[in-house]
């Protein structure tokens, strides 16, 4: 069923447990993610990003898909906005029963971005919505590989205590859009984060961060651990495998259906390795 975020991040931060935010895209993205995590028995957040929406044009139609998978599956499933840094597109999630968004204010000078997000936190808390924001940037949104940032403890604690946020994304190594899995993490500031800030962490830019290293960051106190590149690559590596080995392949459902799979399969592990909680 569709589930409120809190309701899956809250006891799994109280049990140094990972939930899983996974990105999508296409329709093939939920589906596999639902089933992935369907098969460990584990709740997930499905998450659709600004840019994600920019893609198809508008919000409705594929998150209509996805409220939809999300209702339909056996295990909880949170339904997200991620990275809106429009007001507006808040208000639309908001409205199509969204269960969480993230207001990523975090390009602004630190007052206004606690000005804008202390807004949108007003607006979803009266609507019963979830929001995450982001303190210290975690590169990489255009391209570019800033691993460079760090948020600091105290900082976080009084931007948190100013908005009223549900969760705070942290810089503490990551950088978006890796394609390698080497980022180095910052384990002592995850943990001194995690003793100063009340809400649960969030991990962006996951894709870039080794096994080891995820399980590390959750034992240390990150709770949602955001991961979209590395999924498409799975995802992505499977289509062209599959259109390779048949150059007379025409049927859509042949290629974006063994990404499908391949991608679902990579959910179940990533599920384990972040000590997902599980029925
Ligand atoms: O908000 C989404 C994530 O931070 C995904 O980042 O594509 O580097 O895994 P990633
Ligand atoms: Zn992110």
């Amino acid at each position: 069923p569709l589930a409120g975020t809190g309701t899956i991040v809250t006891p799994a931060a109280d049990a140094a447990r990972g939930v899983g935010a996974f990105n999508v895209i296409q329709l093939e993205h939920a589906q596999a993610i639902v089933a992935g995590a369907e098969a460990v028995g584990a709740p997930v957040v499905l998450q659709l990003s600004e840019n994600a929406v920019r893609y198809h044009g508008a919000l409705t139609p594929i998150a209509s898909a996805v409220l939809a998978t999300a209702r339909t599956a056996s295990v909880p499933v949170a339904v997200h906005l991620d990275h809106a840094t429009s007001a507006d597109l808040v208000t639309e999630a908001v409205e199509l029963g969204f269960s969480s968004v993230m207001f990523d204010a975090s390009v602004l000078p630190c007052e206004e971005n606690v000005r804008a997000t202390a807004e949108v936190v007003a607006r979803c808390h009266a609507a019963g919505v979830w929001v995450e924001a982001e303190l210290g940037e975690v590169g990489g949104k255009d391209g570019v590989h800033a691993p460079g940032a760090r948020t600091d403890p105290a900082e976080a604690a009084a931007f948190v205590a100013a908005t009223g946020v549900d969760a705070l994304a942290v810089a503490v190594g990551t950088s978006h859009a890796m394609l390698t899995r080497d980022a180095v993490l910052d384990f002592d500031l995850i943990a001194g984060l995690r003793a100063a800030v009340p809400v649960p962490l969030v991990l962006h830019g996951s894709s870039g961060v080794a096994d080891e290293h995820l399980t590390r960051a959750v034992e240390h106190g990150m709770t949602k651990v955001n991961i979209a590149t590395h999924l498409n690559q799975v995802f992505t590596g499977a289509v062209r495998r599959t259109l390779d080995d048949d150059p007379s392949l025409v049927d859509t459902r042949r290629y974006l259906g063994s990404g499908r799979t391949a991608m679902a399969a990579e959910v179940t592990r990533l599920l384990r390795v972040l000590k997902a909680p599980t029925a």
